[in-house]
């Protein structure tokens, strides 16, 4: 009888543990509807069409793609079909994609390439292979000082290692823009690679990359000149504008899935892959990706990224244009609710920016960007690149070098929609804002 009584004690206890279980994850999922993301720069969940492909490769081609039984021949064909698709959608071939982990990979990868075609080409003209043209000292790379940390400070670490030379041009404070002129005049005899990224994700300015490109191809034509590489970074292009490598005249375009509703994986093109375009391996292994990136590949995000690909190919006029709208509207919005209170950082004459990408300042003492975010009861957003986030409060030294005053920085919000931002929730985010500036200034 005793142990009769314990026992619907431990079910009671059991029962009442699931109630609350379960009233928690109702009030997470109550939480999580009321909240409107407003971050897709940041990252972008992935389509449910990407994730049934995801899932039924970790199903159906779980073998190792360099196995010749059916599982393994499965897995090895979804890579070649994902390997088309990401090469159509940014217009090269099939067998200018290297996959990588990401975007980060991606672009030391270009990087490192860099640096070993100017030691493998000096080393040719000292053993009388080529001309001697003075090309001793580092090599030297042009960058922008508003690129992804995975380009700067890889960059400063290769300085800071003493193995290249680096310059990063400013953008212009009144386009916010690279501009051609400037990179022209950076050019050194030793410069092998100029990177500059496809569109900016604090302002969303969208870089001059074909210009770019044609300056710099006229510049190789130049007798004895070691070939100077082009590479854009195009993580925060792809899927919302058009991006196509033949028109862009690129060498290398860094491809991140997850801001275009892929997975956490990536891309890199090459024009030609160790033939038309030099590239050397960072890592050493079993042969996978022509032995440019070995190392089992990963069946099944390939697949997922391949999918997302796809869908930009197929859709990415409808994507472009709801964001315009959407975009649009919200600035509208703002501009109605604050007026002369708020000023764009994303509007520069002359320049073109995403259609997903408002970047703004509410103008007040208390009126920081972090505060704002902080005290929104359903806005999810950042005031600047996610992986800044742990950079304190300091106004971000993207858009202090586009011009923006140090109390206007520090007051940003970057607002990104995405491919399902409704006009509703730019309503609901706007009242936000609203209540929420209302409040830090009666507070203050
Ligand atoms: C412009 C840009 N380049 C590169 C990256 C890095 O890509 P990943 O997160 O795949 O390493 C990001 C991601 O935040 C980015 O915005």
């Amino acid at each position: 009888f005793k142990s009769a009584g314990k026992r619907f004690r431990d079910f009671k206890i059991i029962t009442l543990f699931f109630f609350f279980l379960s009233i928690r994850s109702l009030n997470m999922t109550v939480a999580l509807k009321l909240l409107i993301y407003m971050d897709y720069n940041a990252t972008t969940p992935m389509e449910p069409e990407v994730i049934q492909i995801i899932s039924e490769a970790l199903h159906e081609a779980w073998g190792n793609p360099s196995s010749n039984y059916i599982t393994g021949v499965t897995a090895k064909a979804i890579i070649h079909q994902s390997r088309q698709s990401v090469a159509r959608m940014v217009g090269g071939k099939a067998e200018d994609i290297v996959f990588t982990s990401g975007g980060t990979e991606a672009n030391n990868l270009v990087l490192h390439t860099a640096v070993e075609h100017f030691r493998k080409s000096r080393g040719a003209e000292e053993h009388g292979e080529g001309h001697q043209n003075g090309r001793a000292g580092l090599p030297h790379i042009i960058t922008s000082d508003v690129e992804h940390d995975s380009i700067r400070l890889t960059a400063k670490h290769l300085q800071a290692a003493g193995k290249a030379d680096v310059t990063c041009v400013p953008v212009s404070k009144v386009t916010a823009r690279v501009e051609v002129e400037d990179i022209v005049a950076a050019v050194r005899p030793n410069t092998c690679l100029v990177s500059v990224m496809l569109a900016n994700n604090e302002t969303g300015v969208v870089m001059p990359i074909p210009e770019i490109c044609q300056r710099v191809k006229s510049l190789n034509k130049q007798h004895e000149r070691l070939r100077i590489l082009l590479h854009t970074d195009a993580a925060q292009a792809l899927g919302k504008v058009p991006v196509d490598v033949q028109e862009l005249g690129v060498d290398y375009l860094t491809i991140v899935g997850h801001k275009f509703y892929a997975p956490r994986t990536g891309a890199l093109y090459v024009n030609g892959p160790g033939t038309t375009t030099p590239l050397y391996p960072m890592l050493f292994g079993g042969g996978q990706e022509r032995n440019f990136r070995p190392g089992t590949e990963n069946t099944p995000m390939i697949a997922g990224l391949g999918k997302a690909a796809e869908l930009v190919t197929a859709n990415l006029s409808s994507y472009q244009s709801h964001m315009l709208i959407i975009k649009a509207y919200l600035e509208e919005r703002l501009q109605d609710v604050f007026r002369d209170k708020i000023r764009f950082n994303s509007h520069y004459p002359g320049s073109d920016v995403l259609p997903n990408t408002c970047n703004v300042s509410i103008l007040g003492p208390a009126l920081q960007g972090w505060r704002v975010l902080s005290n929104c009861r359903r806005l999810l957003a950042s005031v600047g690149a996610a992986c800044h986030s742990a950079s304190g409060h300091r106004p971000s030294h993207i858009l202090l070098s586009c011009g923006v005053p140090t109390e206007v920085a520090a007051n940003a919000l970057r607002l990104s929609v995405g491919r399902g931002t409704t006009k509703e929730d730019v309503d609901a985010v706007v009242e936000d804002l609203r209540e929420t500036v209302e409040l830090l200034e009666q507070m203050n």
